[in-house]
C-alpha cells in the first residue's frame, strides 16, 4: 500500500502541536504495519535543518510564478520515514512559525504557501511527477493541505489515488479571499456551494470535506460532534451529508517518546512497577521551578496552547480555590497575551504555589508530566488531546471536560470505576467553572487516600494508546478505497 501522507507539522521536524505528533508516528506505525509510507511537508528552514540524509529528487515547478520549488527527500530522524520537503525559498525560507510570522501574526501568503503544499500533493499523483513512486491513497490532514483532493477534482485525474482526509480540528478552516481562487489556478465553477466556497471566502478546509473520498476525525466522539451545531463551527451541515464517508478513529501516543522509563529529559527514570523515580522527579521539578518542595502537596501541571478552546479561563477562574486547597500549579505554555499576562501575574503572586514558563518547551513540557500528580486539561472542545495519553503513561491523573477524545478516553473516578480499577481521571460534563472545581476537589481528596490514589495511577499506567490499533484502522480505510470498494467516483462525477 503506498500512501502519501501530507501534512503543514511532523514531529520531530516542526511541531506547534498535537498535529505534529500525529504526522510523526502515525506514518511510522504505518510503515511498521508494511505501508510504503512517504511524508510531504513544507521546507521549512528548521524542518531542512533537522531533516537527515537531504537529496534533492527534482524539480516541481513553479505553479503560483513566485519562484521555483525542488522536490527535497531526507528520512524522519528517530523511524527513518522517507519525508518530501518542498524546498521553496520564496515561500518558506524565513524565521517565523509554520503558520505566523515572529509577531505572531498570520503570514499575509499562507494561501500560497498552503496552496502550494497541497498543489505538490496533487502533481505527485499526476504523471507530471518527477518521481516515479506514485501513491495509490492521499492521505491529507487539516485544511493546510484541503486543496489537494480539490486539485485532483480539477484536473481530472486519470487513475488518481484515493483520497481521505483527516480533521484534526474544525476550528482552523483555512479561509481566504475570493481572489485566491483563480490565483490558485482553479476554475471559477469550483467556487461554489457544492465546492469550495463558503460564505463568499475560499475555504480550504471545506475544499478537503468535499473532495476527498473519505474523512476522519481523531476521535469517535469528534466525529459525533462536528456533526452539530455546538461543535461543527459552521460546517456540520456538510459533515452531516457525508456521514456515511465519515469515520472517528482513535489518535494513539508514540512510546518510543513518551516512556518514563526511557525519557531521556526527565532526571529519573521508572515505571509502573515502582514509582520511587515519579516521587524523585516531582521534587526535582518543584526545586527547578521554585514550587516548595513536599511530596505531599497535590502538583497540577498544564502542557498547553493558551486559546480559547483549550479552557485556560476556567483554570484562572477556579486557581484561587486550587490555591485554597493548598495545591500547587505548573504551566508551561503560550499563546492569548491576556492568558499569559494573567497566568505570570498569578506566578508573581505566589511564586512557592504557582510556576509558569510561557513559551514552548519540549523537555519542560516531559518533566511536568512526570513530576506532576494531576494533569488539568479543561478543553471547551478537544478534537482527540493526546497529553491525556501522555499524562497516563507517567501515572499523572488527568481532569478532564467530557468533550471529544477526552470523552472516549479519560474514565471518571466514580465508586464503581475505583472498586473495578478502571478510574483513569476525573472527568467534568458542564463546561462551566462550578463543575471543573468540582472535579479538581475530587481529585484532591482522592490524592490525600494513597492506597486509592495508588490504583487510580496505576490503571491509567496500564492504558494503551500505541499507534498500532489507530495504524489498523487507517489501513481498513486505505484498502477500501486501493480496491474501488470505497466512494472514489462519487465526487468525481
Ligand atoms: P493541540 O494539538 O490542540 O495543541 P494535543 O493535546 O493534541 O493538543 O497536542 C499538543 C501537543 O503539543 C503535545 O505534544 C504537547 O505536549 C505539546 N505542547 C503544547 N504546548 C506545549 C508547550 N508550551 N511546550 C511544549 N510542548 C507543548
Ligand atoms: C488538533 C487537536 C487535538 C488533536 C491533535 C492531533 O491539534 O486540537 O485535539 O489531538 O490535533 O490530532
Amino acid at each position: 500500500m503506498r500512501v502519501l501522507f501530507a501534512s503543514s507539522e511532523v514531529f520531530p521536524l516542526i511541531k506547534t502541536g498535537g498535529l505534529a505528533d500525529v504526522s510523526g508516528a502515525l506514518p511510522a506505525a504505518l510503515a511498521a504495519a508494511g505501508a510504503d509510507m512517504r511524508i510531504l511537508l513544507p521546507g521549512y528552514p528548521e524542518a531542512m535543518d533537522k531533516a537527515e540524509g537531504k537529496r534533492q529528487l527534482g524539480p516541481l515547478g513553479d505553479p503560483y510564478g513566485i519562484g521555483a520549488t525542488t522536490l527535497v527527500s531526507a528520512k524522519l530522524p528517530g523511524s527513518g520515514v522517507p519525508v518530501w520537503l518542498l524546498d521553496c525559498p520564496a515561500l518558506f525560507d524565513r524565521p517565523g512559525g509554520p503558520y505566523q510570522d515572529p509577531a505572531g501574526h498570520d503570514w499575509p501568503d499562507n494561501d500560497l504557501r498552503f496552496g502550494l503544499l497541497s498543489w505538490a500533493a496533487a502533481h505527485l499523483c499526476t504523471e507530471a511527477s518527477p518521481v516515479k513512486w506514485r501513491p495509490q491513497v492521499l492521505h491529507a490532514n487539516d485544511w493546510q493541505t484541503g486543496l489537494a483532493p480539490a486539485y485532483l477534482h480539477a484536473w481530472n485525474t486519470v487513475g488518481r489515488p484515493g483520497t481521505v482526509f483527516t480533521v484534526h480540528n474544525i476550528a482552523y478552516q483555512g479561509q481566504f479571499p475570493a481572489t485566491a481562487v483563480a490565483r490558485l489556478g482553479f476554475p471559477s465553477e469550483m467556487f461554489a456551494i457544492d465546492g469550495f466556497e463558503y460564505y463568499s471566502q475560499l475555504s480550504f478546509l471545506k475544499a478537503g470535506l468535499f473532495y476527498s473520498d473519505k474523512l476522519t476525525t481523531v476521535s469517535p466522539r469528534y466525529a459525533k460532534e462536528v456533526q452539530t451545531a455546538a461543535f461543527g463551527c459552521g460546517i456540520e451541515g456538510l459533515l452531516a451529508q457525508r456521514s456515511a464517508d465519515l469515520t472517528g478513529i482513535l489518535n494513539g501516543a508514540d512510546y518510543g517518546v513518551w516512556d518514563p522509563a526511557t525519557d531521556p529529559y526527565i532526571p529519573h527514570p521508572y515505571s509502573a512497577a515502582d514509582l520511587t523515580g515519579k516521587a524523585q522527579n516531582k521534587a526535582a521539578l518543584q526545586a527547578e521551578l521554585g514550587l516548595a518542595v513536599d511530596p505531599d502537596v497535590p502538583l497540577m501541571v498544564i502542557v498547553s496552547r493558551f486559546n480559547d478552546h483549550k479552557g485556560m479561563d476556567l483554570v484562572l477562574a477556579v486557581l484561587p480555590a486550587i490555591l485554597k486547597m493548598g495545591a500547587q500549579l505548573a504551566v508551561v505554555g503560550s499563546g492569548d497575551h491576556s492568558l499569559e499576562d494573567a497566568f505570570t501575574s498569578a506566578a508573581a503572586m505566589l511564586p512557592n504555589q504557582v510556576a509558569v514558563r510561557l513559551g514552548y518547551s519540549e523537555e519542560l513540557a516531559h518533566r511536568l508530566m512526570a513530576g506532576g500528580d494531576i494533569l488539568l486539561m479543561p478543553s471547551r472542545f478537544e478534537p482527540c488531546g493526546l497529553t491525556q495519553f501522555y499524562a497516563f503513561r507517567y501515572g499523572t491523573v488527568p481532569v478532564a471536560h467530557t468533550t471529544g477524545g477526552l470523552a472516549d478516553t479519560v474514565m471518571d473516578t466514580t465508586y464503581d470505576t475505583l472498586m473495578t480499577g478502571t478510574a483513569t481521571g476525573f472527568a467534568f460534563e458542564h463546561m462551566n467553572a462550578g463543575a471543573f472545581q468540582w472535579a479538581v476537589e475530587r481529585a484532591v481528596a482522592l490524592f490525600a487516600q494513597k492506597p486509592q490514589w495508588r490504583k487510580v495511577q496505576a490503571a491509567c499506567q496500564r492504558q494503551e494508546f500505541g499507534w498500532q490499533q489507530a495504524a489498523g484502522h487507517y489501513l481498513d480505510l486505505y484498502r477500501k478505497l486501493a480496491t474501488g470498494n470505497g466512494t472514489k467516483s462519487r465526487r468525481r462525477a
